[in-house]
């Protein structure tokens, strides 16, 4: 039996970067946001031993280096498991692109496979086996909104934002999240320990007085209120200011974004994605057009909730 599931992308509304720590990760703060863009990920278990990966795109890799790899070794040696484990990657999302791609595609490796093998894990055992194969894993175990605190792999369901219509332009580059990060020690140094502090009291202000967590307010649109209260909150993503200089095109893609009338534009993650959010699904699709006019690499596509995430979440597969 295959299990086929969608491995959806998320993107970061802000993200604040403290100390290094004395693993070497760094502390930070930011809200998680899955989106309705995937890849497809089908899990099948046979006879016989071993882990095999399926993928036609050449940079995603295929041996134990492949998160879907090591989170499958992990879940069967968990589960007491034996059999041939084969998983096929259908790549639509970009690598090295903030979008938490390689994540989400071992989160989703992780429930297929428990799917096929008929067996589950307990959920902290998920959220365990998750945050130990990477930061940027546990939240695809939650959906919808989510702030991520400590390396980013302990994750708070927050109220969910409503569904709102965004453009993402995707670079030719990649980035990589380490040398990002090393770069954001370079530039800061001291201090940012106790602006931890500070933005934590931003965001969950933010999160929590905001009027989009219910229904709309004064006639405004939901999504409307969203972008106004990103922008007036001034939430920002810590690794633009080490991103942006050394590849300068993906500020000016931030820029065309915003002259393509997103009301909040932002970088995802440590890059290389960029995306824009939108009052309306028109405006998006017409943003989307005009940015592939100039050249870039641009789709029109929407947040998604944790409902509409868990809804879409299986394709096939008893
Ligand atoms: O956890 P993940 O495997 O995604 O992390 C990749 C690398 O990014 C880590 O080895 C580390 O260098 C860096 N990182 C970090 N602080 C975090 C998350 C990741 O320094 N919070």
């Amino acid at each position: 039996m295959t299990v086929t599931v969608r491995s959806f992308a998320k993107i970061n509304l802000g993200l604040y970067i403290g100390l290094p720590r004395a693993d070497g990760f760094h502390d930070l703060r930011t809200v998680y946001q899955t989106i309705a863009l995937h890849d497809v990920i089908r899990v099948q278990v046979a006879r016989g031993t071993g882990i095999e990966i399926e993928c036609s795109d050449p940079r995603v890799p295929r041996d134990e280096s492949n998160t879907c790899w090591r989170i499958a070794e992990r879940v069967m040696r968990e589960l007491g498991a034996s059999g041939k484990v084969t998983i096929g990657i259908e790549k639509k999302l970009p690598v090295q692109g903030g979008l938490g791609a390689g994540s989400s595609n071992a989160v989703a490796t992780m429930l297929a496979l428990e799917r096929a093998l008929k067996k589950s894990l307990p959920g902290a055992a998920r959220l365990r086996v998750a945050s130990e194969v990477g930061s940027d894993l546990p939240l695809f175990l939650i959906g919808g909104t989510a702030l991520g605190v400590g390396r980013g792999e302990e994750v708070y369901p927050v109220p969910d934002l409503p569904a709102t219509p965004l453009v993402v332009v995707t670079p030719a580059v990649g980035v990589s999240t380490p040398r990002a990060f090393a770069d954001w020690d370079r530039l800061t140094r001291s201090g940012a320990s106790d602006r931890l502090l500070e933005v934590g009291r931003v965001l969950s202000a933010w999160l929590s007085g905001s009027p989009n967590t219910g229904a709309s307010a004064g006639g405004r649109s939901r999504a409307g209120s969203l972008l106004s209260d990103l922008v007036r909150t001034g939430i920002e993503n810590d690794f633009e200011r080490v991103v942006f200089p050394q590849y300068p095109e993906l500020r000016d893609m931030k820029c065309a974004l915003e002259r393509a009338g997103a009301g909040y534009a932002s970088l995802s993650g440590s890059g290389s994605t960029l995306y824009g959010l939108f009052r309306t699904r028109a405006a998006a699709v017409k943003a989307a057009g005009r940015l592939r006019k100039q050249g870039l690499k641009a789709v029109a596509t929407t947040t998604l909730t944790r409902q509409q995430y868990w809804k879409r979440f299986l394709v096939s597969g008893c």
